[in-house]
């Protein structure tokens, strides 16, 4: 199956949720208030694939919807881990935020993010 729509709920704080599309793990985690302002405030400049959280989630802003694969060599980055608050590949130690976006190690780019639209708050369509 292409497209899913997949029911994700009310997660918590730092919750992750997993679901599958087009055979990746794709993961919706819900940021905290203290995440959402770090992500926020991040400068370009310290980005090295630069892209704003607000570009990268417009909608439903509390949840980042990411792919759950590393840009550097295609490991599962681990939710809540490293250095910026984000997602940690044990692989070769890369550092994502909470938007997804590479902070330090060897992958290129941000973790991608997917095609996909808010059916309601709670109710992601992928595709
Ligand atoms: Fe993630 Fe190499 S595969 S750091």
């Amino acid at each position: 199956q292409m497209n899913i729509e997949a029911e994700i709920g009310q997660l918590e704080d730092k919750q992750c949720k997993t679901v599958v599309w087009r055979g990746k793990p794709v993961y919706v985690y819900k940021r905290s208030a203290k995440q959402m302002r770090d992500v926020e405030e991040t400068p370009m400049s310290a980005l090295k694939h630069p892209e704003t959280d607000v570009a990268r989630f417009p909608n439903n802003r509390l949840l980042a919807v990411c792919i759950a694969i590393c840009t550097h060599l295609g490991c599962i980055p681990i939710p809540n881990e490293g250095l910026f608050g984000g997602f940690f590949c044990p692989c070769h130690g890369s550092h994502y935020d909470a938007s997804g976006r590479i902070r330090q190690g060897p992958a290129p780019l941000n973790l991608e993010v997917p095609p996909h639209k808010w059916v309601n708050d709670e109710t992601i369509y992928l595709g």
